[in-house]
């Protein structure tokens, strides 16, 4: 029995065989073999339009978060890789599906306010002046505003709220709200940790520094990175989102290794986190 669609086209056969009880199929079981062909017809096609629409709408999300990162070369990727290592860590915590869908569009627009971010600001090289900061932190207000635009489906409501929540701290000492600890949404907690990582590890226009010292624009090496995010535990980062991408890293890194990553900056790394007992 075919099943068609409604333009006519066959997209599914049943077979039936072996009538229970014996004996040939007659006209009755054919009848309710075609309706029950047309109902499964029914449920096929609404099963691939809703595929369709959601293949359409990651597509479109990722296309948006490509064009912020574009504008900077610096910056090419970065969204990208901002959600997979999120992605990381909350499979790790234990994070369901629901909630990674919700992590995984929010990374990949945690950054579209800067779209409003003046060139000037964007592009500088070097350190940000006070109202250059300013300026530069204001990305994360205008994420909120730009996605409020965007209609969300009632499982993915949270995340413009989410996104724009990306440099909160937890200690209550981010922006823009200065939301603290579990008033910041845990899918904002982890996109910091990742947002970091990721800004320490790339190349970036303005030096990366400590308080006590300067550093180059290149990639942050990994020690330094460590410390960075152990030392933040519990101020800048939540512990627990912080220990699980500790726990993750090595795997954040192979996966870009050879494209953002230099094999050589990636296997350095992997020794030093199997000697700090950071790997299983
Ligand atoms: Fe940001
Ligand atoms: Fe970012």
């Amino acid at each position: 029995m075919p099943i068609n669609n409604r333009s006519g086209g066959r997209i599914a056969v049943i077979q039936v065989i072996n009538k229970q009880g014996g004996g040939v199929f007659n006209d009755d079981d054919e009848n309710l073999l075609k309706s029950l062909a047309s109902q499964m017809a029914i449920a096929i096609e609404n099963a691939q339009l809703i595929d369709e629409l959601k293949l359409s709408f990651e597509s479109s999300m990722r296309t948006l978060s490509a064009t912020v990162d574009a504008r900077h070369h610096l910056t090419a990727g970065h969204s990208e890789r901002v959600t997979e290592y999120s992605m990381m860590i909350a499979r790790s915590m234990g994070i369901g599906p629901e909630e990674r869908e919700l992590i995984k569009y929010a990374g990949l627009l945690h950054d579209i306010g800067k779209i409003g971010t003046k060139d000037t600001v964007l592009l500088k090289s070097g350190q940000f002046t006070a109202a250059e900061r300013m300026e530069m932190e204001m990305h994360a207000v205008r994420t909120k505003e730009i996605l409020d635009n965007f209609h969300f489906s009632k499982a993915l409501i949270q995340v413009p709220f989410i996104a724009s929540h990306h440099h909160e701290r937890f200690d209550g000492s981010g922006y823009p709200d200065r939301l603290r600890g579990e008033d910041i949404p845990l899918c904002s907690r982890i996109l910091a940790v990742a947002d970091v990582f990721d800004a320490l590890t790339s190349a970036r226009d303005y030096p990366k520094y400590t308080e006590t010292e300067t550093m180059s624009y290149n990639p942050m090496p990994l020690p330094k990175v460590l410390r960075i995010l152990e030392n933040g535990a519990g101020n800048q980062f939540d512990p627990a989102v912080a220990a699980a991408f500790l726990g993750c890293m090595a795997d954040a890194l192979l996966k870009y290794r050879g494209e953002h990553f230099s094999p050589t900056y990636v296997d350095e790394t992997i020794e030093i986190l199997r000697r700090a007992g950071l790997l299983i």
